[in-house]
């Protein structure tokens, strides 16, 4: 992780959005020498969003003070864009709260400022669809994955009209902050991960639909086979390991069976419908207590900062 490596540069960024994405993202900004503002429309979001950053800072061993003096709170909009290099928004994911946002982040942000929405779905050129010219050319997708703090991967989204100048300069900027950027060269629904993780998750409820088995045993098979794999050799590099004669002959018998529904499974319509929403009421797929969900949760992160310490491929 570059520690303070654009300190010398002066450069700010503007977080809209203090919530688990955007305290994560300004984090991240902030350790690598940004001065960083944050904004949130939540007075207790805003307020917690300097403890957060501390047990983060903590998390990762980095020296909260230095880091922390970098970083200034506010409920203005106008005070936290104001001067800006780069701006990025993380508010909640619907699109006519981020266009309104852009519109008014366009107004006050300086001329020349990168603009970034933190999307996991939405097209970005959508987003900017309202924007005047100028200001649709300096906008991109940087989609950061949770935790933003521990995850190496930001996709960075080309929309229809973004200036190349101001695509490549995002891509340098993840680089530069420590981040592996990749390119997504068209602007479409998902981007690239979110496509794939919601493939495999639609496959994975309507197995559990279906009756196939319960939500336990895909947690097992992914965890205990083929995930275990993942990390070190991505879908690609393994159906060049198996050879893609193999890849093509299982393809042809698995691929007119696979789950091909456009709708969100019925299996989470009726969860939700119980009010199993996942980790927060107790259920969702799975069943969770208190511990199960500090245990889990602390196995994550232990991971994750292994993976980033080691330098794990
Ligand atoms: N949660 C994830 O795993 C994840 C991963 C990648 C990207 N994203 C995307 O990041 C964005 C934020 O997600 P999150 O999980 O951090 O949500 P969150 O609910 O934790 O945080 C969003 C914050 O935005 C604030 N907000 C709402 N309107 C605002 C406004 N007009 N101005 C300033 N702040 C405002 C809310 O008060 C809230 O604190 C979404 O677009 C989401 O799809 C989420």
């Amino acid at each position: 992780m570059p520690l303070g490596a654009f300190l010398k540069m002066g450069l700010t960024a503007g977080i809209v959005g203090a919530g688990l994405m955007g305290h994560g993202i300004a984090q991240v900004f902030a350790i690598a020498g940004f001065n960083v503002r944050i904004t949130d429309t939540d007075e207790r979001v805003l307020s917690q969003a300097p403890s957060r950053l501390a047990a983060s800072l903590a998390e990762l061993g980095v020296e909260e003070s230095t880091v922390l003096s970098r970083v200034a709170v506010s409920p203005s909009l106008e005070k936290t864009v104001d001067g800006c290099d780069v701006v990025i928004e993380a508010v909640p994911e619907i699109v006519e709260l981020k266009r309104r946002l852009f519109e008014r982040i366009a107004q006050i942000a300086p001329s020349g400022a990168l603009l970034a929405s933190n999307t996991s779905s939405i097209p970005v050129t959508e987003i900017g669809r309202d924007l005047p010219d100028d200001a649709r050319r300096r906008l991109v997708g940087l989609h950061w994955w949770n935790p933003a703090a521990l995850m190496p991967l930001v996709e960075v989204i080309r929309t229809e009209v973004v200036s190349p100048v101001y695509f490549d300069r995002a891509f340098a900027m993840m680089r530069a902050i420590g981040k592996e950027p990749v390119k997504v060269e068209r602007d479409i629904p998902g981007f690239i991960g979110n496509r794939l993780m919601h493939a495999f998750w639609r496959e994975a409820t309507s197995l559990v639909h279906a009756g196939v088995c319960d939500a336990a045993t895909i947690d097992t098979v992914v965890k205990r086979g083929f995930g275990l794999r993942l990390a070190v050799l991505g879908p690609m590099e393994n159906a060049d390991l198996v050879g893609l004669e193999l890849t093509r002959n299982i393809q042809r018998v698995i691929f007119p069976d696979l789950e091909r529904s456009t709708e969100p499974s019925p299996l989470l319509d009726r969860l939700i419908e119980e009010g199993k929403l996942g980790m927060h009421t107790g259920e969702g797929l799975r069943r969770w207590t208190p511990d199960e969900i500090a245990k889990t949760k602390r196995a994550l992160s232990a991971h994750l900062l292994d993976t980033l310490r080691n330098g794990k491929r």
